[in-house]
């Protein structure tokens, strides 16, 4: 049975150089940005990226608005971050993403408590199992990661523009490149599987933050998304167990913590480096308009202002 120790020593060489090279490309934001006297929103900050997106800001001594489901959820990673930081300054303010209702709301209590808004970080995702048609008759996972971040920056942008240079940051993902947009099916009636409409509503983020940024040219706020690298989180709570075992056993392994996973969304909301820069899909804290890791049709202007004028109808928004 030579040859198995021959297939063994071979798989554990490739396993090395695969976990070198991605430690060596992985990028860190190296600002030491002071953000005393600003305010930050962060959606989905009781887990994961967020979190750990959090955890950064309360460091720099942001005012942190950590926008969460679950209040319960949301005032444990509280407490967490405040311990880890010292940082009192940091609130838990209620927003399910999948309701309209619910971004109105939240949207009304910023506007009357908060003075000032510099960062918005459109984090909060979800990676929906199974097909959900809410009570507002959207579906959940088009209302969580596009329609509710689509309808929340819109209403905050006066804030934002009030508060001088802001900057807005989409996290999208990778999957976007095997994303689209079907007008005639926005609530995969025909076709819903467990990917499809993660995928689609990542395009969108793409598509939106491109949108956005020549609505804003004008502006002094910025927004720009991004892929986080693979990360140890949560989000693949509701896939089959056999998948997420197996993905479990590979993450341990390979996958980014969930620290090095907000590296670049950090690096687009604070860095010197990415002041000004606007409509830019970043990987790795770099610009990565690159074909392999955005969709082709991401520079489609009509397909994207299809979509704003799409998603202002869905979520009621005026137009402005
Ligand atoms: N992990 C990766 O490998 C990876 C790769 C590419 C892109 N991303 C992107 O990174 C972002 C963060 O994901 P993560 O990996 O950190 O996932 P996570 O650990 O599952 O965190 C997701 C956060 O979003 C919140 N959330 C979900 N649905 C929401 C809703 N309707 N309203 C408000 N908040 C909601 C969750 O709240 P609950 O705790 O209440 O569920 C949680 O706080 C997502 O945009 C995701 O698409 C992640």
């Amino acid at each position: 049975m030579w040859w198995v120790w021959w297939v063994s020593i071979v798989v554990g060489i490739m396993a090395v150089i695969i976990k070198i090279y991605l430690e060596k490309i992985k990028g860190r934001c190296t600002s030491k940005a002071d953000l005393t006297g600003k305010t930050a929103i962060i959606t989905g900050a009781n887990a994961g990226i967020g979190f750990a997106t959090a955890e950064d800001f309360a460091r720099r001594k942001c005012r942190v608005i950590m926008a969460c489901r679950n209040m319960e959820r949301g005032e444990k990673a509280r407490a967490k971050l405040v311990e880890k930081t010292g940082n009192t300054n940091v609130v838990v303010r209620k927003l399910d993403l999948g309701y309209m209702a619910s971004v109105r709301e939240f949207v009304e209590k910023i506007l009357k408590e908060e003075p000032r808004l510099d960062i918005l970080i459109n984090n909060a995702a979800a990676a929906g199992a199974k097909r959900l048609i809410t009570s507002e008759a959207l579906e959940y996972t088009l209302a969580t990661n596009h329609l509710g971040p689509f309808l929340l920056t819109n209403l905050l942008l006066g804030l934002l523009k009030k508060s001088g240079a802001s900057r807005i940051v989409m996290v999208s993902s990778l999957v976007n490149i095997i994303g689209k947009i079907n007008f005639d099916d926005m609530t995969w009636i025909r076709k819903f599987d467990n990917g499809e409409p993660y995928f689609d509503t990542k395009f969108a983020n793409i598509l939106f933050t491109k949108e956005l940024s020549r609505r804003l040219e004008d502006s002094d706020v910025v927004i720009n998304c991004l892929h986080p690298g693979t990360v140890r989180t949560e989000l693949l709570r509701d896939v089959p167990q056999p998948f997420k075992l197996f993905i479990n056993t590979i993450g341990r392994l390979y996958f980014k913590s969930p620290d090095e996973g907000a590296q670049t969304t950090i690096h687009c909301a604070v860095c010197d480096a990415t002041k000004g820069i606007s409509g830019q899909y970043f990987m790795d804290c770099k610009p990565s308009d690159h074909t392999w890791y955005i969709n082709k049709k991401a520079y489609d202007e009509g397909l994207a202002k299809k979509l704003w004028e799409v998603s202002e109808q869905m979520t009621g928004m005026t137009s402005s």
